[in-house]
């Protein structure tokens, strides 16, 4: 295999931890060790600075062909390498083609970190720095306000509006007391980074939910119409609970399970205060929900946001650097758990839509959690094609993973994300549409055989947890 080829299989291996750099080098059976060895270990070094070039410059969605891990290795010896002394091959035309585009992106992030030197990248793009530029995001909540009635909140306030962004670098120059809408969530406020809204009016009266842009994509995927059954599997603290809930106008039912008694009551007072009145939360066992319970029968949607390592999330990466990368025994646990609990819910007879979501960056994780369930329902559930432009796509360890979508501080301007829509490749023959579909607004608790309590959502006065804030 050619240099580069074997440089990019090399790398794709060590990111998804299946050996060291330098027992995969030599598992390679690449002649000259040393070359591969220094171009693998350089590519890797730079990986956040270039997945922050390739994104910006839209090469992959230009080269539908060319795989991510080829890219950065090619992109690494055009760039900061030694430009194709080995010629380069039949990529070389094509990376010409890019050329010009990525010179300038690479120049333009030198601008941007105030730094002349592509070292001195390395220490201002580490995570912890990229983390901090990540704007404050705030989602207005439908439920009980307008984007238009807050932005005009604000600016009663004194504070800037900006208007609709255009681009990420919209978002990256926002400065003082502007404010802008997202370019992609139309209820979406972008703050500068320092902003902190936990005091605000809107924030407590629960007008105003602060949850990264990231962390919204889940139920924006979803987006289960006014009427439909969903269930949120991992609900708690309940940030996504509450978008659902907006989405489906508080007609419906959600279903929200959890395993800690703990977050669910910090889940009851978000809910609350977000009027939410449409959730029926419990504390159980997703894995131990039975889908052939009657009161399922109608779950066309489910949001599953287990638990992750958490190595995406900016506020760890600040507070303690070294956390991007969990043990290989703690992730097997997670990956174990996130495998069985994605399996399940693709029982749910009546399941035509599903997202799956971590705030992790682990392949174990994400990836490879979606490409087992797929296999493991072959000609059931495929993944769908969600947000064509977005910058930052899954890894390509299976084919298809490109339907996935990644996030991360350098490439979206978010937290570290993972987002996968499967959906229903067929209708399932045994649910009859019009029951369906039909919209159900009463609340009257069904018939229960089980265990813990189940409760609907009712005001509490305990103050806001830090986790509110968080996902
Ligand atoms: C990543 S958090 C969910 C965040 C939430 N979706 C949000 O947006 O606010 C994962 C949650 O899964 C819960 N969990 C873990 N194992 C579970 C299980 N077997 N069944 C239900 N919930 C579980 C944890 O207690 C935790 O609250």
């Amino acid at each position: 295999m050619a240099l580069y080829a074997t440089a990019a299989s090399v790398l794709a291996n060590v990111e998804s931890r299946r050996g060291s750099i330098k027992g995969l080098v030599y598992a390679s059976s690449f002649q000259n060790v040393k070359q591969l060895y220094a171009l693998v270990c350089e590519t890797q070094r730079y990986s956040a600075v270039l997945d922050a070039v390739i994104a910006s410059a839209g090469l992959l969605r230009a080269e539908k062909k060319l795989r991510p891990h080829l890219a950065k290795v090619l992109v690494y010896e055009l760039l900061l390498g030694r430009g194709f002394r080995g010629g380069g091959g039949r990529w070389k035309p094509l990376l010409d083609r890019h050329q010009a585009r990525l010179k300038a992106e690479l120049a333009r992030l030198k601008v941007q970190r105030r730094v002349s030197r592509n070292e001195d990248l390395l220490q201002v793009g580490s995570r912890p720095g990229a983390a901090s530029q990540v704007p404050r995001f705030v989602r207005v909540n439908t439920l009980k306000t307008s984007s238009d009635d807050a932005i005009d909140y604000f600016k009663r306030q004194g504070f800037s509006y900006q208007g609709r962004a255009s681009s990420l670098e919209d978002l990256r120059a926002l400065k003082g007391k502007c404010f802008l809408l997202d370019p992609l969530l139309p209820e979406l406020l972008v703050f500068p980074t320092q902003t902190d809204l936990h005091d605000h009016p809107l924030y407590q009266a629960g007008h105003l939910i602060l949850q990264d842009k990231a962390s919204c994509l889940p139920a924006m995927l979803l987006a289960p119409p006014p009427g439909s059954h969903v269930i949120d599997a991992c609900a708690a603290p309940g940030n996504k609970t509450s978008h659902l809930a907006a989405f489906l106008k508080n007609q419906g039912r959600i279903f929200a399970f959890d395993l800690d008694a703990g977050r669910l009551a910090s889940m009851a007072t978000l809910l609350a205060r977000a009027g939410v009145s449409c959730c029926e939360l419990a504390q159980e066992d997703f894995l131990a929900v039975s889908p052939s319970d009657q009161r399922y029968r109608q779950v066309q949607y489910i949001l599953l946001d287990p638990s992750c390592s958490g190595s995406g999330m900016p506020t760890r990466q600040l507070e303690e650097p070294g956390t991007g990368t969990p043990s290989k025994a703690r992730l097997q646990a997670l990956a174990g758990f996130q495998q069985r609990a994605l399996r399940h819910a693709l029982t749910f007879p009546s399941l035509q839509r599903l997202v799956y979501s971590t705030c992790s960056l682990c392949q174990e994780e994400n990836e490879d959690v979606v490409q087992d369930a797929l296999q493991q329902n072959p000609g059931t559930f495929r993944l769908a094609p969600v947000l064509p432009s977005w910058p930052h796509r899954g890894l390509s360890s299976f084919p298809g993973a490109e339907h996935c979508l990644r996030a991360s501080p350098e490439t979206t301007l978010t937290g570290g994300f993972f987002v996968a829509v499967l959906e229903r490749v067929e209708v399932p023959s045994s649910v009859p549409q019009a029951e369906a579909s039909a919209p159900e607004i009463s609340l009257s608790a069904a018939p229960r055989k089980k265990r813990r309590p189940r409760r609907t959502v009712a005001p509490r006065t305990l103050p806001p947890t830090e986790q509110e804030g968080k996902r």
